[in-house]
């Protein structure tokens, strides 16, 4: 699993790795504009929104939202990724914050309307994953929703075959979605929506 230094190695080429496996609908990326695009749209429906991006990267999505006026504060545990995204969107509020410890003391009296992740929360573990998700639900307006959007799938069977088509570069050190499973961790906490959208790809819709 790549810690901070491997990001700030990878983020002047993130865009472009990033482009190449989408275009090519290949594991890891298939279906990433597709799935930014959706959160972006959803996200759209409402003006002036206050909005939290998890580990924004070099900012694809949230400088899209910055630059039609919702309101963004980010976290991510990179340092040279927040040098790339403060240059896109210099009013946001972007903390270096390692997630796996939670969230920064700066956000956690905050509401948001929207809480967004890409392709971040998969450096969790599963249980992490689940323990964040709950923290997130506090930070979220009574009719906000949080959008994820990752390598994700169905089941863990339908995750089990990708991983089996895509053995020689599958990458064993991360941890990706599996909807039956975190909808049954918390089915007591919040509605849990997902939608397939690429063969490796989907978006979570979460709300209390
Ligand atoms: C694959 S990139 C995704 C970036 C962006 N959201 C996108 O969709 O293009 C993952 C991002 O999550 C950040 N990240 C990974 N693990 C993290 C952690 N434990 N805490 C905070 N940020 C983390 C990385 O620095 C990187 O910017």
């Amino acid at each position: 699993m790549l810690n901070k230094q491997g990001f700030n190695l990878w983020a002047d080429d993130y865009d472009k790795t990033v482009q190449n496996s989408e275009e090519n609908d290949s594991y890891p990326f298939a279906g990433y504009k597709t799935i930014l695009n959706i959160i972006f749209n959803e996200v759209m429906q409402k003006q002036n929104s206050k909005v939290l991006d998890i580990g924004f990267g070099t900012g694809v999505l949230t400088s899209k939202l910055y630059n039609n006026e919702h309101q963004i504060d980010g976290v991510d545990f990179s340092d040279k990724m927040i040098e790339i995204a403060k240059i896109k969107m210099p009013k946001a509020i972007l903390i270096e914050c390692d997630i796996t410890n939670g969230l920064p003391p700066e956000f956690k009296e905050n509401k948001y309307d929207f809480i967004v992740s890409t392709y971040a929360i998969h450096h969790l573990s599963d249980d992490q994953k689940i323990v964040f998700i709950k923290q997130l639900l506090t930070l979220l307006e009574d009719n906000g929703k949080i959008f994820i959007g990752d390598i994700a799938f169905e089941n863990r069977e339908k995750l089990e075959l990708c991983q089996k088509d895509n053995i020689g570069h599958w990458d064993s050190d991360e941890f990706y979605l599996v909807y039956e499973e975190i909808k049954s961790s918390l089915k007591t906490e919040c509605n849990c929506d997902f939608h397939q959208i690429s063969h490796c790809g989907g978006v979570f819709v979460i709300s209390k």
